[in-house]
């Protein structure tokens, strides 16, 4: 089975093709970063009338790059939540319209679930049950997947996600759009050990996480300094971040016994994040998984294997329904699957 999937929920379009028997076919993605850099954040109606233009370029290329026609496609999945409405719709859209030319069926994915799953398109992959650390630029959860599609939120963050952390400290230091790698860029020269900022939620049980109070705290260091001390900041802060999810999934591991560890979304790209991780695993004896970056950031190649998975196993959908918010615990739910 040879699945196109597509994904356009936020500012990338992105296109892949995933065959069953063969893997990967073709992975094409275009970032619209410039077109909203300007305005220092993703606007909404920009972006989709970008994925507009750009989607059937991108249908076209990963066509070709994969050596096949339009026609040995058995199926489409494209992203159907959570993200902007209007930018979800783009992918949706074209998906039904693809779907009914070429008779094929179609299948909407959640967002945050084909993050989960990116890391089955690597050659190292987790076995089951493993926890996964979800960190993107809208998340920050702690998911126990027990099986294919069988999820239970361990804990999330009751505030800004890790993300919009690293990217509201970033604008505030007049770092580009997106922040958060711009600041873990800055951070390479930086002191960690310079500044103490806080490391929240870590002395309370549980997994919930908090972000607002040391973004508060980023705030007042940075007002209360020069440009020169900026690299010290980032680097402190992102430690902080970084050490807090770090403790948090240690503690997830511990309460489910379980050994696996994955991490997935946009953070998760973090060379910080990535090397502290792999030298805690060997010290204290689990695994840790990771997508390649490019996987770890918004991308198609998450939402055609996971749509082959879905579709493979014979769900499809008649009608597109979108949803802006859709809880990872929820996505094996008959009535969100099935679109009825
Ligand atoms: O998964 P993603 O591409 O989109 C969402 O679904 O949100 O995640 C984007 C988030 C943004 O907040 C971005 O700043 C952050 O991931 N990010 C990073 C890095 N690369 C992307 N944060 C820290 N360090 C990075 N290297
Ligand atoms: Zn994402």
């Amino acid at each position: 089975m040879i699945v196109l999937g597509i994904e356009s929920s936020c500012d990338e379009t992105g296109v892949a093709i995933y065959s069953g028997e063969k893997g990967l076919l073709a992975h094409q993605l275009y970032s619209q970063i410039a077109l909203h850099a300007k305005y220092g954040g993703v606007v909404p109606e920009l972006a989709s009338r970008d994925h507009i233009r750009k989607l059937p370029l991108l249908v076209n290329a990963a066509v070709e790059e994969a050596g096949i026609s339009l026609s040995d496609l058995n199926g489409v999945a494209f992203t159907r939540g959570p993200g902007l409405i209007g930018a979800l719709m783009v992918a949706a859209t074209y998906a039904q319209g693809l779907g009914l030319a070429l008779n094929i069926p179609i299948l909407g994915v959640n967002h945050m679930e084909a993050h989960l799953m990116a890391v089955m398109l690597e050659e190292r992959k987790p076995s089951y049950p493993f926890v996964t650390l979800l960190v993107s630029g809208g998340h920050t959860q702690l998911v126990l997947v027990k099986a294919f599609g069988e999820y239970e939120l361990l804990g999330e963050s009751l505030d800004d996600a890790v993300g919009e952390a690293f990217d509201k400290t970033a604008k505030i230091m007049g770092l580009p759009y997106p922040g958060g790698p711009e600041l873990a860029k800055l951070a390479e020269n930086g002191d960690a050990t310079r500044y103490d900022f806080p490391r929240p939620m870590l002395n309370r049980p549980g997994l919930e996480f908090s972000f607002s109070g040391i973004k508060t705290k980023a705030l007042l260091t940075i007002e209360s300094s020069t440009i020169e001390d900026y690299p010290d900041i980032a680097a402190s802060f992102q430690a902080a971040l970084i050490d807090t999810i770090i403790q948090k999934s240690l503690r997830a591991l511990k309460q489910t016994h379980a050994s696996e560890l994955v991490v997935s979304g946009g953070v998760g790209a973090n060379k910080h994040l990535r090397a502290e991780l792999h030298r805690l695993s060997e010290e204290r004896g689990f695994n840790v998984y990771f997508p390649r970056s490019e996987f770890c950031t918004d991308n198609g190649a998450m939402v055609a294997y996971l749509g082959y998975e879905r579709l493979h196993r014979g769900e499809s959908i008649q009608q597109v329904k979108l949803l802006a918010r859709w809880p990872i615990d929820q996505v094996s739910n008959s009535k969100d699957s099935t679109g009825e």
